[in-house]
């Protein structure tokens, strides 16, 4: 490599280092203006929880899906009597015949009729498992 090459390596460093401090400097100005406004501590996931336990997993959680369904999309253990459901949002339709939706509100698997006929899902219930799905199956 030539003088010039070096030369023009050691420009673009200063100019990227020195960009780079500038740019530092600045961060640590905002974050001083920041700071004090941040009074509220993140908040603690109980330790009992599964790690994924959001607002959109907690229905999942609250009508025992988990405990024969895991949701390994959402980070979620579960029970193996029935399969993961992590593509369940997607692959029902195919193995079931009816669209996730449908299936939720009319199970076409015997297993799943009788667990939903004796515990049926409110629509918001059914809306916040299939968002769930969805976000499981990266969709
Ligand atoms: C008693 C155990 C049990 C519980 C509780 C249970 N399931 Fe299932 N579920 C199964 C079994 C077993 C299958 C497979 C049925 C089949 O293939 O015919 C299944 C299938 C499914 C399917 C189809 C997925 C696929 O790949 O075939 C979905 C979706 C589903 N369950 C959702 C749920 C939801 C949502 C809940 C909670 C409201 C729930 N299940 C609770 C046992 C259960």
């Amino acid at each position: 490599m030539g003088k010039k090459g070096i030369q023009f390596i050691l420009g673009f460093v200063l100019a990227f280092g020195l960009g780079y401090l500038i740019y530092q400097g600045m961060g640590s100005e905002v974050a001083e203006v920041v700071e004090p406004q941040v009074t509220e501590p993140a908040p603690v996931s109980a330790t009992t929880e599964p790690a994924a336990t959001t607002a959109e997993t907690e229905v999942l959680v609250q009508k025992g899906c988990l405990a024969c369904h895991a949701v390994s999309g959402l980070g979620l253990d579960g029970g193996v009597t029935g399969p993961d459901l992590s593509q369940a949002y997607m692959n029902v339709a195919d193995k079931h015949g009816v669209p996730l939706d449908e299936f939720l509100k009319a199970p076409t698997s015997a297993v799943m009729s009788s667990v939903l006929g004796s515990n049926p899902l409110t629509d918001e219930e059914r809306q916040a498992l299939i968002e769930a799905l969805q976000k499981a199956s990266g969709h």
